[in-house]
């Protein structure tokens, strides 16, 4: 058992009391969104309703969970802060950096091998600090966090965008930057302004090939990839009480492809069923005797346009399997309407690999129900077409699934066996000749599909969809097929139809585990040493950065002028990168070299006016910074939508970018900016965004004065020496604006301790 009994009692304890006084305070019915996070209010502040999308508000989250990519930085950080042990139980996951290769034995001998100065960082300064340490191959952290850490009525914070995937079992679990991971090991409050509450009303079953992913897929189509911005999406109704605990875990997981804050189902006797299976009765049985605090309240729930700042129906009886993509996860098709699509829109019909896994489907049901098409397939004689790549969620499903005869379904059709890890998902694939492979379709089960994503390589069309429909579409190897109505040839000339998908929720035998892969830390870490080679290439101590020098930034030049989606893959790429994650000098050779400049369209190539030649985003940064300059970075909507990884902000900030102006941002990614002291602008009128030319000068004015909701105005120096102002606008409060005078919030934590 690894939960911590102790801070589960301690959570509970007068917690119905807690939000009968929420209620009184509140004046109104509440919403389990509200309950929790007004339950989790930071010491010192006013029980009083706070204005959604308006007020900030400090909050105690109860656990940290962080992945080993963003943990480097994380725990770098945390070296930094003067602290000797974490205030919250934190655990560090092992699941980036494990490269799918050949298959999952030899990939974690080859993992181990080539991470091994990392993970034993990792693994020392958890042990060090009181962290809880997963190894390599104990799994997919949100699918661990799930088996082993979420409960209903907690509150956590997670270094990995898909963090919300815990709010499956009643849980607010958000993503953010190892920043705020940092606040809250060290015992500080954590900040977020109060978010919006958006209402999902799931009437009705799930039947035959439609399945929870298809919930999110659609939803996706509905609220696009901004719509969930600064919003909790909290579900409700018959049909939500009817899907599995690791289902709702799926759809929470995939808000934030929505830009969702977090998303959150009520608790029920399915989460009572996941959390039995997992060896969490006593959890179970404290949640049964609160369980009013873990749902809606009856009179929300009898007029939810009231309560909720938009409510959207689904009926899942009447739900379609939907195909989401390419390039992006809101563009969703039913199964009905998708091959019409594929011919209209050129996309690659032959489908050249299926891949099953990521945080998002890794669990025992997502297999169990595509193991049922295999198997289906292998009994009708018919092969399975395309590459297949099965990445279990966590070594608990992984020998699960080998105990009951799921695996051997899935290698008897030719499937490969991956890592339980990341591994695709995160562009950790070595997939044979992806560098030089022409236009080619891909499907997963993942949650992003995002360009290079996946294998690196822009001409692969990466679509998503549940497990089941994986395994479909690879067993015929085409896009063109629609298993609900379509039939297949088999090896003996006949035409065969695909039965349904069965599978089991949960396994009947109840779970096997012979090693989770978990390490407890020692109890007293103090004498434990850190060392990080000067020479390391992987891992680098961080310099604190250089405070504000009290002047408005004036004549920096333009660095990029960005057009197009832009999200943190494009500002720091994932893939071969993910070795530097430690190493911020580094890691900062990709920055932005994934956006497109808006004057040349091309990527990582931007104009030197002093010599007129075009170079790397990251050389001409570098160059700035050797002449003592800064530059600015333009930008259009949704700016850093994606993953909460704090490099996007930092490698900015380290090489002297001293301020990201755009249309609009993502969340997470705005608040890292603010983290790293850097300035993170808006367009208060979005069209000034053509008013920028290539070879500006662009100065930034108003900063002695700089205060919450005060704007501020860019002066544009063209080429021609002719100028232009605008007001940008930005969301700092008075703390964080502190941050951006420290130089940092973490410079800002120091001097309060030694204060
Ligand atoms: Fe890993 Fe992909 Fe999830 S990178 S944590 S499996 S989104």
């Amino acid at each position: 058992m690894v939960f911590d009994v102790d801070l589960i009692q301690r959570v509970y304890q007068g917690y119905r009391d807690k939000i009968h006084k929420i209620q009184i305070a509140l004046g109104k019915p509440l919403t389990l969104t509200e309950k929790i996070l007004y339950a989790h209010l930071a010491e010192g502040e006013v029980l009083k309703p706070y204005r959604r999308g308006v007020d900030y508000v400090n909050f105690a989250p109860d656990r940290v969970a962080m992945q080993d990519a963003t943990a480097q930085m994380a725990l770098l950080q945390l070296l930094n802060s003067g602290r000797d042990k974490v205030a919250v139980p934190s655990t560090v996951h092992c699941d980036h950096l494990i490269l799918a290769y050949k298959n999952a034995h030899d990939d974690l001998i080859a993992a181990e091998k080539s991470n091994q100065e990392v993970y034993s960082f990792l693994k020392d300064v958890s042990n060090k600090y009181g962290i809880g340490f997963w190894k390599p191959g104990a799994g997919i952290i949100h699918q661990v966090v799930l088996e082993n850490y979420a409960f209903p009525g907690g509150m956590m914070i997670g270094t990995d965008s898909h963090t919300p995937n815990a709010g499956g079992l009643s849980m607010i679990a958000i993503g953010v930057g190892g920043a705020d991971a940092v606040d809250v090991m060290a015992g500080l409050p954590w900040e977020l302004k109060m978010p919006q509450i958006i209402g999902v009303k799931l009437t009705g079953k799930l039947s035959g090939w439609a399945s929870a992913k298809d919930v999110i897929l659609k939803l996706a189509g509905i609220l696009t990839v901004k719509g969930g911005t600064n919003s909790i999406i909290e579900y409700f109704g018959d049909g939500a009480a009817a899907l599995s605990a690791t289902g709702k875990a799926t759809i929470c997981n995939m808000g934030a492809e929505v830009g969702a804050t977090t998303s959150i189902f009520p608790f029920d006797q399915k989460s009572v069923d996941y959390l039995k299976m997992t060896d969490r009765s006593e959890i179970a049985d404290l949640g049964q005797s609160l369980e009013d605090c873990f749902r809606a309240d009856d009179a929300v729930l009898a007029d939810p346009a009231s309560y909720y700042d938009r409510v959207i129906e689904i009926d899942l009886s009447s739900l379609e399997p939907y195909v989401n993509g390419p390039f992006t996860p809101d563009l969703a098709y039913p199964v009905s309407e998708f091959a019409k699509a594929v011919a209209e829109h050129g996309y690659p019909e032959k489908m050249e690999a299926g891949l099953i896994g990521s945080c998002t489907n890794s669990s025992y049901e997502d297999l169990s129900r595509a193991a049922s098409i295999i198997e289906n397939a292998n009994s009708l004689d018919l092969k399975v077409k395309s590459q297949l790549i099965i990445n279990p969620g966590s070594e608990q499903v992984k020998e699960t699934a080998e105990r009951d005869g799921l695996i051997g379904d899935f290698e008897q059709a030719g499937a490969v066996i991956m890592a339980n890890a990341c591994g695709p998902c995160i562009g950790q694939w070595r997939r044979e000749g992806a560098d030089k492979a022409p236009k080619n379709s891909i499907v997963t089960s993942f949650n992003r599909n995002f360009a290079k994503r996946n294998d690196g390589n822009p001409n692969t069309y990466a679509f998503v969809c549940s497990p089941e429909m994986v395994a479909a579409f690879s067993i015929a190897g085409s896009l063109n097929f629609n298993p609900l109505k379509d039939t297949l040839t088999n090896e003996k000339g006949e035409q065969v139809k695909l039965a349904e998908p069965i599978g089991d929720e949960l396994p009947k035998k109840g779970f096997t585990l012979k090693s989770a892969g978990y390490i407890a830390p020692v109890k007293d870490g103090s004498q434990i040493k850190v060392t990080v080679a000067p020479d390391s290439e992987r891992l680098q101590l961080l310099a604190p950065f250089a405070p504000w020098n009290g002047k408005d930034i004036i004549n920096q030049p333009l660095l990029i002028k960005v057009t197009g989606k832009c999200t943190t893959d494009h500002i720091s790429m994932a893939g071969v990168w993910l070795r530097y994650r430690g190493h911020l000098d580094n890691i900062a050779n990709n920055m932005l070299i994934g956006a497109v400049n808006a004057f040349n369209h091309k990527t990582n190539s931007v104009i030197d006016p002093e010599t007129g030649d075009y170079m790397a985003v990251p050389a001409l940064a570098r160059k700035y910074k050797a002449e003592g300059l800064g530059s600015i970075v333009v930008a259009e909507e949704n700016y850093g939508e994606g993953s909460s990884r704090e490099h996007a902000a930092m490698e900015p900030r380290f090489l002297n970018v001293k301020a990201i102006i755009v249309k609009s941002f993502a969340r997470i990614h705005e608040t890292n900016l603010k983290k790293q002291g850097m300035l993170a602008l808006t367009f208060v009128n979005k069209a000034d965004y053509d008013k920028v030319q290539e070879e500006d000068k662009i100065s930034i004015l108003g900063l002695t004065s700089f205060a919450p909701g005060k704007n501020l105005t860019v002066q544009l120096t063209h080429k021609d020496g002719s100028t232009e102002s605008f007001e940008v606008s930005h969301t700092y409060n008075q703390t964080q604006i502190e941050w951006f005078r420290a130089g940092s919030a973490l410079n800002k934590l120091k001097s309060e301790y030694k204060a």
